[in-house]
């Protein structure tokens, strides 16, 4: 009998999101938070439109919010939304984990499913450290989702000019030699506001769905993962430059993109800088009108609610995820 920590907090591992989004063609939210705010908006919006989703946390995010204090926050989060009549699964999961003790802490301490990114290590490096991770993480029925390939952009604190796109040919025995649940595959999309540089006129070059394609013909129905995948919102870029902020040429992936991902065998859809942007942008548009104001509630309040728009329109018309709890 498994001693599954987790579930004390009331919350589900990935497998069965998984295999119901694979089955149903849409992909699972996996929403980054830092604070009470960010919190409280994906979960009210993932109540509110009835998706399953998954709450994720970096290790810079942890250590920001305190790892004690998040343990009750995902407690809450799971309360919060069951007050609200929701019956959704709720998964909480570190993002990018970077070693072996990092992923043992967070398991230890109430994540349903964590991430060990060795995409940065040699081949042979990134299969031993994620099978340590694995062979920890199922004694306690904690999934994993590990990763293959670079993404653009800054990953793991290390800074990529360039995409190192997933080999379909390594997938396989990736999977094979780890036991891993998920795969986070790198296929065009890159963490951050600025995914790709634009000439005028120019736009956004296709994702490689043909890698993923390939990836998809050797690992029939297995849960892949799309990292990078914000849209950059024009609306909140545009409301930034406006009220104060220095933010052209910021630009993400296209709506229409991800929505033809989640059709595939992409389960996972993580979105963190779009958070951020509306953040950002409610916050500043209230400061240029509101000059005196200073009490947080006034400006964290509203960027709650344009949050929680922000996630329900994801949910409902990218993800397809709205329906699915
Ligand atoms: O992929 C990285 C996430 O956006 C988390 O970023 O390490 O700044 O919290 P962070
Ligand atoms: P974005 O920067 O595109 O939101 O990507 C987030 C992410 O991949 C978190 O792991
Ligand atoms: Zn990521």
């Amino acid at each position: 009998m498994v001693t599954k920590i987790y579930e004390k907090l009331g919350l589900v591992n990935t497998r069965e999101m998984f295999k119901k989004a694979m089955d149903g063609g849409y992909a699972i939210p996996a929403y980054n938070f830092n604070n009470m705010e960010q919190l409280q908006a994906i979960i009210t919006a993932c109540t509110e439109s009835k998706s399953p989703v998954i709450l994720q946390v970096s290790k810079g995010a942890r250590s920001y919010a305190n790892e004690t204090l998040l343990y009750y926050m995902a407690q809450g989060a799971v309360e919060m939304s069951k007050q609200m009549g929701g019956k959704i699964p709720i998964a909480l999961h570190l993002d990018h984990g970077d070693s072996f003790e990092l992923c043992k802490s967070c398991i230890d301490m109430g994540f349903s499913s964590v991430m060990i990114d060795g995409s940065h290590l040699p081949y042979d490096e990134n299969v031993s450290l994620t099978k340590k991770v694995v062979e920890y993480a199922h004694q306690f029925d904690v999934t994993v989702e590990g990763e293959l390939g670079v993404l653009a952009g800054i990953e793991e604190h290390v800074v990529a000019d360039k995409s190192t796109y997933t080999k379909p040919e390594e997938v396989i025995d990736f999977v094979k030699k780890t036991g891993v649940d998920s795969l986070a595959i790198s296929i065009g999309t890159s963490h951050g506001a600025y995914k790709f540089k634009l000439k005028p006129g120019e736009s956004v070059p296709p994702l490689r769905f043909d890698i993923l394609a390939e990836v998809q013909k050797k690992l029939p129905g297995f849960p892949i993962v799309l990292h990078g995948a914000s849209s950059v919102l024009p609306e909140y870029i545009d409301m930034i430059n406006q009220y104060g902020g220095k933010m052209e040429g910021a630009v993400g992936v296209p709506e229409d993109q991800l929505r033809k991902a989640a059709k595939s065998s992409v389960c996972k859809i993580n979105i963190d800088s779009d958070g951020r942007l509306v953040v950002t942008a409610i916050i500043r548009k209230v400061f240029a009108e509101k000059p005196a104001e200073f009490d947080p509630r006034k400006y964290l309040g509203p960027a709650r609610t344009e949050l929680v728009k922000m996630y329900k329109n994801k949910n409902e018309n990218v993800v397809g995820s709205a329906g699915k709890a």
